[in-house]
């Protein structure tokens, strides 16, 4: 039987030379991969209290709409800058070259809400970090962070297991 990583596709030298892209939207256009996906992420949290999921731009919303539907909770976005309407708190992170900025709407969560964070690649977990703070600063407390992909050598889930967050993904990687 196939599992979850034999539906990413790897294309050789994208976005940059010598960089090998892990390609979801064929995990994603399967059917049975793509329910495959997401019963995986779901399945470590069958039992717990979760109060809303939070996606992460933007391969994260497509993931994290499917599993918060699955499990009639609500869904919350964590967007680049300048993209939510309302009122916003922000969040910088660093990347390869410069800096980034992530935003979550101020109301979106409450104090004390159970949050499960998506995402569909784990590399530095420097987008993850800068998600999880936002959801900190409303007062979330993070039950989990699912990721499908995680590139170990990028150190992402070190560094989120260093905030005390419990990181799970679906398969890993080797090579960059
Ligand atoms: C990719 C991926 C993750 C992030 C992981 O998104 O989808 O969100 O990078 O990298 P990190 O662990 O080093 O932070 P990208 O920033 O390319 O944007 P996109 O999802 O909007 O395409
Ligand atoms: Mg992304």
């Amino acid at each position: 039987m196939k599992t979850v990583k034999d539906y990413i596709r790897t294309i050789p030298d994208f976005p940059h030379e010598g960089i090998m892209f892990r390609d979801v939207t064929t995990l994603f256009s399967d059917p049975r991969g793509f329910r495959m996906a997401v019963d995986q992420l779901l399945h470590p949290y069958v039992g717990t209290k979760i109060d809303k999921v939070v996606g992460l731009e933007a391969r994260g919303f497509i993931l994290g709409g499917a599993i918060a539907h699955q499990l009639s909770i609500g869904f919350i976005p964590v967007r680049k800058a300048g993209k939510l309407p309302g009122k916003v708190i922000s969040q910088d992170y660093k990347l390869e070259y410069g800096e980034a900025t992530v935003e979550l709407h101020d109301d979106a969560i409450q104090a004390g809400e159970k949050i499960l964070v998506i995402d569909d690649l784990l590399a530095t977990g420097g987008t993850a970090e800068a998600g999880i703070k936002l959801i900190e600063r409303l007062g979330g407390e993070i039950v989990g962070c699912g990721f499908v992909i995680d590139l170990p050598e990028l150190g992402g889930r070190k560094r989120l297991e260093a905030l005390g967050v419990d990181v799970k993904a679906l398969c890993t990687f080797e090579g960059l």
